[in-house]
């Protein structure tokens, strides 16, 4: 892993820095290009924004390491009235949670209930729920509430990290149960007997398991699978793959980051390709932030710029 990836990762779980650059006017110009806003008007306007291209859309509310009850259940009924607005605007968007923001460190059972009732809110809304990956000690017990979850609804989404080396099993785990499979690179810093590191590493991992996933979605097996990627190495493979197996251009879905390779969204969405785009919004941006500033290092001289003003 390089050393500034490193370092980034590190800094965002910091607490003392999150209280010292939030509050910082360089640091709100410069996440702006990542945010649309804190509040959740602004992420349903930027999500509209979107929908004139013909892109829809996933809401998330920043948060995370929640460790009270009160605040956990605060957490579901803002999740549960964002799928009221997103009903009132009528937009094509689902909504993607953290494990961590519902409790799960102190309260498996609790947060498994929670992320629950808000599938089923959003099963009747027939809108999909994706359950993020965080750092590899949850994995277990996300991977637990998602197999329960799923046993009773089929709008419900994991995602699966391709740098972790269990991943290959934990696929070959869930492809009996039907999922909703959603694949990303990985995006924490993890110990070398749990995770590949570097990019050649992460790249080949990642199609590695595309490869998988395609082959299953080709030989009709009953899941859906979207990719969470702005790589376009990583989009070319999975794009020569998907030709080779004669799988439409609508078989899976290809998810990015608001902000992130807007030309390459609106290019394949113009191609015909079933693009989404994840918004996250809240005041809670400190770690998610310099976890995308650690994707790409050279986005903290974007940070710079901004200070220089
Ligand atoms: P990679 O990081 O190798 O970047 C390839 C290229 O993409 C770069 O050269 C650049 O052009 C562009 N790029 C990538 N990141 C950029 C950035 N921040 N700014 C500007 N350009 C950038 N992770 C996780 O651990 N758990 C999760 O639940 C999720 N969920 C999730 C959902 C969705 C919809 C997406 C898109 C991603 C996630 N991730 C995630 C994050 C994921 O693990 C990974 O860290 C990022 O997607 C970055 O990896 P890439 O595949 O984009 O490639």
């Amino acid at each position: 892993m390089g050393l500034t990836r490193e370092i980034l990762l590190r800094a965002s779980r910091s607490e003392w820095l999150a209280a010292q650059l939030t509050r910082r006017k360089f640091t709100q110009r410069a996440v702006r290009r990542f945010l649309p806003g804190e509040d959740l008007e602004s992420a349903l306007d930027a999500a509209g924004a979107l929908r004139v291209h013909g892109i829809p859309t996933i809401l998330t509310l920043l948060g995370e390491h929640v460790k009270q009850e009160e605040e956990a259940e605060g957490v579901t009924r803002h999740f549960l009235e964002t799928l009221d607005r997103i009903t009132e605007r009528g937009y094509d968007s689902d909504l993607s949670v953290k494990p961590t923001h519902f409790g799960i460190e102190v309260d498996v059972e609790g947060t498994c209930a929670r992320i629950k009732r808000l599938v089923e809110a959003a099963d009747g809304l027939g809108r999909t729920v994706a359950i993020d990956m965080e750092d590899s000690p949850f994995v277990d017990d996300t991977l637990d509430i998602y197999r329960r979850i799923r046993a009773e609804h089929r709008n419900v989404a994991v995602c699966i990290q391709g740098y972790l080396f269990r991943t290959a099993a934990d696929i070959e785990s869930l492809l009996p149960l039907g999922p909703t499979i959603r694949l990303v690179k990985g995006a924490y810093t993890e110990p070398r007997d749990v995770a590949c590191r570097g990019k050649r590493a992460l790249d080949a991992a990642f199609l590695e398991h595309t490869d998988t996933l395609l082959g299953r979605l080709a030989d009709g097996s009953d899941l859906r699978v979207f990719f969470g990627t702005h790589d376009p190495r990583m989009i070319d493979g999975i794009q020569e793959r998907a030709d080779r197996l004669g799988l439409p251009k609508d078989a899976f879905e290809i998810q990015m980051l608001y902000g992130i390779q807007r030309g390459l969204q609106l290019q394949l969405a113009e191609q015909g390709y079933r693009v989404r785009v994840l918004i996250s919004y809240g005041e809670e941006w400190f770690p998610w932030y310099v976890r995308r500033l650690a994707e790409r290092p050279a986005n903290v001289f974007l940070l710079l710029r901004n200070l220089l003003g």
